[in-house]
């Protein structure tokens, strides 16, 4: 699969149809814009191999579970992004021909996403089986300023004859999702209208209620006129359209404007949606495609004004970050705190499109160099919101007194995976959501949060630690028994150095952020104590478990040990597995995986990159020459973290091959999963490898520290960061490295550990 997509700066491009690859394609094109999103399904009928796929941010379908043998603890049910009412069709026949990519001969079809304006473009010529050759051209996005609402331009130019054809526009809510649990549908239908100006539809989800209108216009023109048309209107069980007859003449361009306006109940009095819908649709028409797709550009450029990376002399790893920042930021848009980052985005239905640690442990640093300091709040609160449910959710599983354990997988706090076997003890994710408010308070200096927010968090997540170890009097250590690490190629085992480490490192810091929060503010510690019934004695007992805990570790190797008994397996580096036997989850069965040493993704070296400043530079260094070589990085979330680790290490050609994996890691389908969706929480690593890798950015008391390197293949690089009210662009080249402080008072910043005041506007030239 690698290199099927052409290289290019600002564009994917495809070109000629490969069936094989389309359900691929349809996951990398994707567009969406925060509100909505959807796979680049064809417009035109399709009976080919495709994954049908419109999002709607937040709206979810509590499906039930399906496990085997039920056990007490398991969550009710499998909370699910809905495959929401599609907008797109142009559906068009000529005579009794259907135009189906599938059924006709397709010539010169090349499809491009570009990045810098967010506009998906399509062009082929299609030649029915009776010899008619038809050229068509499409465009779609989803509008970036106005959330609401999607366009498509779509022509059609018959270049060997002249014929009547028929154009199928509708709204279609008899959708289901490929991952229904038990072949049901989610939607009902509450309202429905096709007359011949627009249709809409408004349709409800089963058990959750949210509502949704779809509606849409349209437009028919020819050569730029508007051309009078036949309309015949069409209605069935959650379906509202227009079929319209048409003359295509030989060599004249027929062009139809397609206007969707797509509305949640989460956005609107669910008796306005209806009236609301037709209004914006009403205003996209009169506004039309290149004035709304103008506004829509604009907001591109606005944000690739903000973070766009750029890299000199290697365009492979140029469209790699853009790509990922492309697909995260018309993902996720910070605006809405309501609403959370699910590893595939809009792209697929694959992890529900729910909230995992990937949100806390990746995207967060994203956010924080990104964006304004909000943004990143939003995402802690959106967790403080959730800790009563947290606390119901571990005194579920027989925890008391309010621990806290956050779920795995969540739409609105509580629990809701379906794959148990591997989940169901990965509690190191509590230790993310403690970590990222830290991290988030060390980058930003807002402390208030801790006073605000964190504080609680932080005691409810400590409390849940203190009681998940247990004393072992074998040992004469606290120990923690049956979990699975970030890595999920083993289950149930015990002392996790990872998760022994973060439980650890939490209760020690939650007793630090007590401590400041008393000095502070003794009264909004007192009421916060009595409140959760929060007593010092508790604290005196997180220093025993934090003094007396247990780490495995191999001292001959001087490493940690991934858990207890990792140095029973065979030894084997993932060279030595041959292609055959890779990705080893498609493989391999999963008796196979458990006993083999392979690592799915970074676990201890996941400590030690969130940990880095704990230990020395030879220890991180026997660490990731051990476990690096057994590490498959069949988690998209995996080769970053490495890639960073390599950077510090000083292994350019690992860091590079690592970054290069994370950020065409869709692009090239590495892992052979492309097609479900793209790894959009993982993109945020790739931004990571590049700020934190190459650029050895770190926060350090209060300050900017970088330490750059450049890969062999580039000839220069730049980034730009926000901190703490100041924006700073850094270009690193072979030679030099500058830097300017784009706004923002003076500010000192480190290079290579030495402090540097830049001054706004002016450039600071440092040699490497
Ligand atoms: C990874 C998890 C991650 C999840 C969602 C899994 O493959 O192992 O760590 O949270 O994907 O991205």
């Amino acid at each position: 699969m690698k290199d099927y997509f052409k290289h290019h700066p600002w564009q994917i491009i495809e070109e000629g149809f490969n069936p094989h690859y389309h359900k691929i394609a349809e996951s990398v094109f994707s567009i969406g814009n925060g509100r909505m999103g959807q796979r680049a399904n064809f417009e035109e009928a399709y009976s080919g191999e495709s994954l049908q796929g419109s999002y709607v941010a937040g709206v979810y379908y509590p499906d039930k579970t399906r496990v085997g043998w039920w056990k007490n603890g398991y969550p009710e049910y499998f909370a699910k992004v809905l495959n929401a009412p599609s907008w797109i069709s142009v559906h068009v026949s000529v005579g009794d021909q259907n135009l189906d990519l599938a059924k006709c001969k397709v010539e010169n079809f090349k499809r491009v996403l570009d990045m810098q304006t967010g506009l998906l473009l399509r062009s082929f010529t299609a030649t029915f089986p009776d010899g008619k050759k038809v050229n068509v051209e499409a465009q779609r996005f989803c509008s970036m300023a106005k959330g609401e609402v999607g366009a498509i331009r779509y022509t059609l130019t018959p270049l060997n004859f002249s014929s009547k054809a028929t154009l199928s526009l509708f709204v279609d809510a008899d959708v289901k999702n490929m991952d229904s649990n038990y072949d049901e549908k989610f939607w009902d239908e509450v309202y429905k209208k096709a007359d011949k100006k627009e249709c809409i539809v408004v349709a409800e989800t089963k058990k959750t209620h949210f509502q949704v209108a779809t509606g849409i216009r349209y437009v028919v023109k020819e050569n730029d006129q508007e051309i009078p048309l036949q309309i015949k209107t069409e209605t069935r069980e959650k379906f509202a359209g227009n079929i319209v007859e048409v003359d295509l003449q030989e060599g004249k361009v027929l062009t139809v404007y397609k206007y969707a306006a797509i509305l949640s109940s989460e956005n609107h009095p669910k008796e306005q949606l209806v009236e609301q819908c037709s209004k914006i649709l009403n205003e996209s028409v009169t506004i039309g495609f290149d004035k709304l797709f103008q506004e829509h550009s604009k907001v591109w450029e606005h944000k690739w004004n903000e973070c766009d990376i750029t890299i000199d002399g290697d365009v492979a790893a140029q469209q790699g970050i853009r790509f990922n920042i492309f697909q995260l930021s018309q993902t996720y848009t910070g605006e809405d705190a309501r609403l959370n980052i699910g590893p595939k985005g809009f792209t697929g239905e694959k992890y529900g499109g729910s909230t995992y640690w990937d949100t806390e442990a990746y995207c967060l640093p994203f956010y924080l160099g990104t964006a304004e300091q909000h943004v990143a709040r939003n995402l802690l609160v959106y967790r403080y919101k959730h800790l009563q449910k947290a606390i119901e959710n571990a005194g579920k599983l027989g925890f008391k007194d309010g621990a806290a354990l956050y779920p795995m997988v969540t739409m609105n706090g509580e629990e809701c995976h379906n794959e148990w076997e591997i989940t169901f003890e990965e509690i190191h994710r509590n230790g993310a959501i403690a970590y990222a408010i830290f991290d988030y308070i060390r980058y930003t200096g807002d402390e208030d949060y801790l006073v605000e927010y964190g504080l609680e968090v932080l005691i409810g997540i400590s409390r849940f630690w203190a009681q998940r170890v247990n004393w072992s009097a074998e040992r004469k250590k606290f120990v923690m028994l049956g979990v699975t690490g970030p890595n999920e190629y083993e289950n149930n085992v015990n002392n996790n150095w990872y998760t022994n480490y973060i439980a650890c490192w939490t209760l020690g810091y939650t007793q630090e952020a007590i401590n400041y929060v008393k000095a502070r503010d003794e009264r909004a510690l007192q009421t916060l104590s009595t409140r959760i019934r929060f007593s010092e004695a508790e604290a005196i007992h997180w220093k025993k478990i934090t003094d007396n805990m247990y780490y495995p570790e191999d001292k001959v190797r001087g490493i940690f040990l991934q858990q207890d008994g990792f140095l029973d397996k065979e030894l084997q580096t993932v060279h030595e597995l041959g292609k055959e036997n890779r990705p080893i989850n498609q493989k391999w069965s999963w008796d196979r995986i458990l006993r083999s040493c392979f690592i799915k993704q970074a676990d201890v070296l996941q400590g030690l990159y969130f940990f880095e400043d704990h230990f020395d530079v030879e220890t991180i260094r026997r660490n990731f020459d051990f476990y690096e070589p057994m590490t498959v990085h069949e988690s998209s979330l995996s080769p970053c973290v490495h890639s960073i680790q390599a950077a510090l290490l000083g292994y350019k050609d690992k860091a590079y091959e690592m970054y290069l994996r994370t950020a065409r890691l869709d692009i090239d389908d590495y892992n052979n999963d492309t097609e479900d969706g793209c790894h959009i929480t993982s993109m945020a690593g790739t931004w990571l490898s590049v700020i934190k890798g190459f650029g050895g950015m770190r926060i350090k008391e209060g300050q900017l520290h970088f330490n750059p390197f450049i890969p062999d293949q580039w000839q220069s690089y730049s980034f730009r960061i926000e901190f703490r009210g100041h924006v700073i662009k850094i270009k690193v080249s072979k030679a030099t490295i500058e830097a300017i402080l784009v706004s923002g008072n003076d500010l000192i910043v480190n290079f290579m550990g030495k402090p540097f005041t830049l001054v706004k506007q002016q450039s600071v030239v440092i040699t490497a």
